[in-house]
């Protein structure tokens, strides 16, 4: 499958997913929107895949946030809550029951950071640097941020970064736990590469019942998601 602004590689049970328009440090534009959207379709479809590794093309940037040049451009509200609905990247995101990892190098902004914190493990090269300046911007994060950042970071982390719109480096980004680990550039993909085919080389069923238990259990009351977690246990 081809894509304008994306490039999707199927390699064994690994899909890669790069953000591909390097010369815009991989800004968020619609045609990736739409194009997003149809790989997450294609990648939930896709039985054979095991696990999935986000990235940005380039060595400069994962993705610096929605493209400026389109920054609200849409031709009406009515029209731009309409493909929101029709093409609803996010919600796909999470309905996704395969694991993904982004591996994130230089700018991690705005949406940069929210496609991130749809994934489930994020791993960060010395020089990727974390902002929302969505609020500095006259609007507020619309993909999923405000809801996605503060359960991934708690809700004072997440207050400190969307309303100062300050960014954080790597290591300020590791010590807020917005990634799981730091390592050096060179590393990145190998790293992203090694933790694919591990996470591949299990149980596809086992797998996908772990991240079902987590994601669906932070929504709910402790009891609630004990509960969850026998009947997932109990299905396998
Ligand atoms: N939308 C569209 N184009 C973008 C972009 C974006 N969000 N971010 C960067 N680009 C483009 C630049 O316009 C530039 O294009 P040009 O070469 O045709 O002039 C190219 O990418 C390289 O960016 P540049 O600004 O030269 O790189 P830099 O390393 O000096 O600065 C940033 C990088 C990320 C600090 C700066 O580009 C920036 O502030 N971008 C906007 C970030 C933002 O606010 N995103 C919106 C979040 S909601």
């Amino acid at each position: 499958m081809s894509f304008q602004t994306i490039i999707y590689e199927v390699d064994g049970p690994i899909a890669r997913v790069s953000l591909n328009r390097p010369k815009q440090l991989n800004a968020y534009s619609v045609q990736m929107r739409d194009d997003l959207y149809e790989v997450l379709g294609a990648l939930k479809d896709d039985d054979s895949i095991r696990a999935v590794i986000f990235r940005g093309a380039g060595d400069k940037a994962f993705c610096a946030g929605a493209d400026l040049t389109e920054f609200l451009s849409a031709p009406s509200p009515v029209i731009a809550r309409q493909v929101r609905w029709e093409r609803d990247v996010w919600g796909r995101f999470l309905n996704l029951d395969k694991p993904l990892i982004a591996a994130l190098q230089g700018y991690v902004l705005g949406s940069g950071i929210e496609i991130s914190l749809c994934c489930d493990i994020r791993i960060a090269s010395e020089d990727a640097r974390f902002g929302l300046p969505e609020v500095g911007l006259g609007i507020i994060p619309a993909a999923g941020g405000t809801q996605t950042l503060p359960r991934a970071i708690g809700p004072a982390r997440a207050m400190d970064v969307l309303l100062s719109a300050r960014w954080l480096d790597a290591k300020e980004a590791l010590k807020y736990r917005l990634v799981n680990r730091v390592i050096p550039k060179s590393n990145l993909y190998l790293e992203a590469e090694v933790l694919a085919h591990r996470i591949a080389a299990l149980d596809p069923a086992l797998v996908k019942a772990a991240k079902k238990a987590v994601d669906r259990g932070m929504d709910l009351p402790l009891a609630a998601g004990l509960e969850l977690e026998t009947r997932l246990a109990s299905g396998l």
